[in-house]
């Protein structure tokens, strides 16, 4: 199976990534957002990752021109009906992500496969809302997409050995390294990354130490690219906690509990990057 043609179900943060990934790799790509104005923010969004991509001299003008002028937006779930591949990457809620699935079944060719990029919700559960469980399956990018070097596959209780083949190929074609996992919470890295954040904002409740010396320490004791509360501001306060609450509904397991420091930044709207404040202000 080619995937000539993809779709991607909301360019926010993750969505718009995919959206570059796929069209910089020369498919065609539909993004498609709920409305006019998120349509525009992740147009900009895209606009704005390649005009970086091309001062850094990663990628000449040319090349970003073609791979953005493969990519047709809209706010219509029907634009998908040809697509080969649908990549949702909406909000980490389970009951959202059911009802996309159950109409994106009904709109999408029957050999089309649906894909979730969640960090955290079960495949089988999402794929229990199609007629297509076989040709449901985890594809789970790193932020930000057209860098990160990793797909985290994850393979739902009824996904296909055929679907898992096809989706073998996006290694080649995103030139991307493959990890396979079973649909277990949090998959291979989310599992082992979400109570190390976690314990990072405890640390800070607990007054162990500065939010800067916390993440320098990290940093430079580790080797790490940057320390937990950037990359917890990085990833998106409220996603983490949407994470953390899955993961600890399922595992009733105090390390995946999420702080309290963490709910009331979420419910204050202190949401990280994307919200200009979190831990740190952008
Ligand atoms: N942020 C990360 O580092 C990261 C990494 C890997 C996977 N993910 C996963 O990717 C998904 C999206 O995360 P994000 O960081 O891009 O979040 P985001 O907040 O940037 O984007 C969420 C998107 O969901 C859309 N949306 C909201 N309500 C909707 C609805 N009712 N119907 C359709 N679309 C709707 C929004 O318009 C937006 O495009 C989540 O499942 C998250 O767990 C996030």
């Amino acid at each position: 199976m080619t995937f000539q043609t993809v779709g991607v179900v909301g360019i926010g943060q993750m969505g718009s990534g995919i959206a570059e990934a796929f069209a910089r790799a020369g498919c065609q790509v539909v993004a498609r957002e709920i409305n006019d104005d998120l349509l525009e923010r992740g147009k900009a969004y895209l606009q704005r990752s390649f005009a970086r991509g091309v001062e850094r001299g990663k990628l000449p003008q040319a090349e970003a021109d073609a791979a953005l002028g493969r990519i047709s937006f809209t706010t219509q779930l029907t634009d998908f009906a040809h697509c080969d591949l649908v990549i949702e990457a909406a909000t980490e809620n389970m009951a959202l992500k059911k009802t996309l699935f159950t109409e994106l079944d009904v709109i999408c060719k029957p050999e089309a496969l649906l894909a979730s990029n969640t960090s955290s919700l079960s495949i089988t559960e999402i794929a229990s809302a199609t007629q297509r469980p076989d040709r449901v399956v985890g594809l789970h990018f790193f932020n930000p997409v057209p860098v990160m070097p990793l797909i985290e596959i994850v393979r739902g209780l009824l996904t296909s050995d055929e679907t898992l083949d096809a989706v073998r190929a996006l290694g080649q074609v995103l030139n991307k390294q493959l990890v396979f996992a079973k649909d277990n919470p949090g998959f291979i890295v989310n599992l082992l990354l979400v109570p190390y954040l976690f314990d990072a904002i405890r640390a800070l409740e607990n007054g162990v130490a500065t939010k800067e010396d916390i993440d320098t320490g990290i940093k430079l004791g580790l080797n790490h690219p940057m320390g937990p509360l950037t990359l917890l501001d990085f990833v998106g306060l409220d996603t983490c906690l949407f994470i953390g609450d899955a993961m600890y509904g399922e595992f009733k397991d105090a390390r995946y509990a999420a702080p309290p420091l963490l709910r009331r930044m979420v419910t204050a709207g202190l949401l990280g990057r994307k919200s200009g404040r979190g831990f740190y202000t952008y």
